[in-house]
Parts: C-alpha cells; sequence; structure tokens
C-alpha cells in the first residue's frame, strides 16, 4: 500500500481528483495518511475531512520566519513519513532539507507544459494568464518529480490542451485542469503505486 500525503493551497479539485479515483478503483493500493495546507481556510481541507482524511493546516505565518517554518514543516513530513509526497496545487516552495529526505518521492502538478510558462511567478491563474498573453495555441499539464529548483524536476507525464478563440484565463484554466491535471495526476499516483513507475529506496 502506498502511503501518501497531498499538499494544497486552495480549491483542492486536484486533490478532489484523487479522492474520486481512490473511491472508484481508478488509483488501487493507495491510502491518504493526511493532507496538508499551507492556508486554513483552504476549501481542499474540507475535502480531506469529508472524506475522513487528517487535514493540517502548516502556515508559515504562524512562525517566526522561513526557516523556522521550513524546519517545522520538514520535521512533520518525516514524522509521517509517507512513501510519496504529492503537490496538488501547492504553492510553498519546498523546503531544500524536505528534498533531501524524500528525494525522488515528491511529485507536483503544474498547469502547463515544462519547460513553458513555470517556475518562480509561474502559478494557478497566472500561468494561464502568460499562455493567453504571449498567444500559445497549444498548452497542457506536467506532473514530475521535485528538485530543488523550481519547476526544473525530471517530467513524468504531460497532456496537450487547446487554447480556443475567446479563451479567458479562467476558462482556459477549467480546461486544462478537466482535460489534462485531473487525469494525469491520478494516473501518475496508480502508476507509483502499482510499481509502472520506481521510486528511489527511502532514506527516512
Ligand atoms: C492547479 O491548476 C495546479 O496545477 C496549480 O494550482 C491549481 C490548484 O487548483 N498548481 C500550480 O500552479 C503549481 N505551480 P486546485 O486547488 O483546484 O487543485
Amino acid at each position: 500500500m502506498l502511503k501518501i500525503v497531498v499538499c494544497v493551497s486552495g480549491g483542492g479539485t486536484n486533490l478532489q481528483a484523487i479522492l474520486d479515483a481512490i473511491d472508484s478503483g481508478k488509483i488501487t493500493n493507495t491510502e491518504i495518511m493526511a493532507v496538508i495546507s499551507n492556508n486554513s481556510k483552504a476549501y481542499a481541507l474540507d475535502r480531506a475531512r469529508n472524506h475522513d482524511i487528517p487535514a493540517l493546516c502548516m502556515s508559515p505565518k504562524r512562525y517566526p520566519d522561513r526557516a523556522a517554518f521550513n524546519e517545522a514543516f520538514t520535521e512533520k513530513m518525516k514524522e509521517l513519513n509517507p512513501d510519496l509526497i504529492v503537490l496538488a496545487g501547492f504553492l510553498v516552495a519546498i523546503p531544500p532539507a524536505m528534498v533531501d529526505a524524500f528525494e525522488g518521492r515528491i511529485i507536483n502538478i503544474h498547469p502547463a507544459l515544462i519547460p513553458s510558462f513555470c517556475g518562480v511567478g509561474y502559478y494557478g491563474l497566472h500561468v494561464h494568464e502568460k499562455a493567453l498573453e504571449y498567444g500559445v495555441k497549444v498548452t497542457g499539464a506536467t506532473v514530475h518529480f521535485v528538485d530543488k529548483g523550481m519547476d526544473t524536476g525530471r517530467i513524468i507525464s504531460q497532456k496537450a490542451v487547446y487554447v480556443q478563440e475567446g479563451d479567458t484565463p479562467e476558462v482556459l484554466q477549467r480546461r486544462v485542469m478537466e482535460e489534462a491535471e485531473w487525469v494525469l495526476l491520478p494516473q501518475a499516483i496508480d502508476d507509483i503505486a502499482n510499481g509502472r513507475i520506481a521510486l528511489p529506496e527511502k532514506r527516512v
């Protein structure tokens, strides 16, 4: 059984896609140990509680500085000791010490085709604003392993989505979620849980 912790910051539709895929049997061999958010008001936490999954808030605002938050967050993760950490719309940089402790065991969903529209400042709706501003005709989503860079880790899977005439950032965001994110992220978890994507030896 693959034990996962899902980290979220907002609405949690990607978390919901994972929960639905576990319920329907599209993801097998997987248990969500906990959902962690940096934002106590994130609706994603309610989605977790509705599924009787422990929902925790770890906000950088509750610590004197970023170093103290990073240490507490990393310690919490080591205590939980999941097999896999899934960043499902998590908008906080992962502490380098956590990347070291869980090397090759953290995955992220990004709402564009990396290496386009990624890196510092490219998150959430901004990504789609930038894609429309640039005028690309195709965008999409990427699932990748997390390393110490921003959106630089090894790519696991990608799916292209067409931009349509008259798209607003909101409309494009929704299409990318429906056609790409909610498909790719559950699929990647199931592939890892069932050995089709190998993970390195555990360090923690
Ligand atoms: C998703 O589009 C996800 O890809 C994006 O935030 C959104 C969260 O939505 N993540 C990033 O931009 C990370 N760089 P959700 O809370 O409804 O899943």
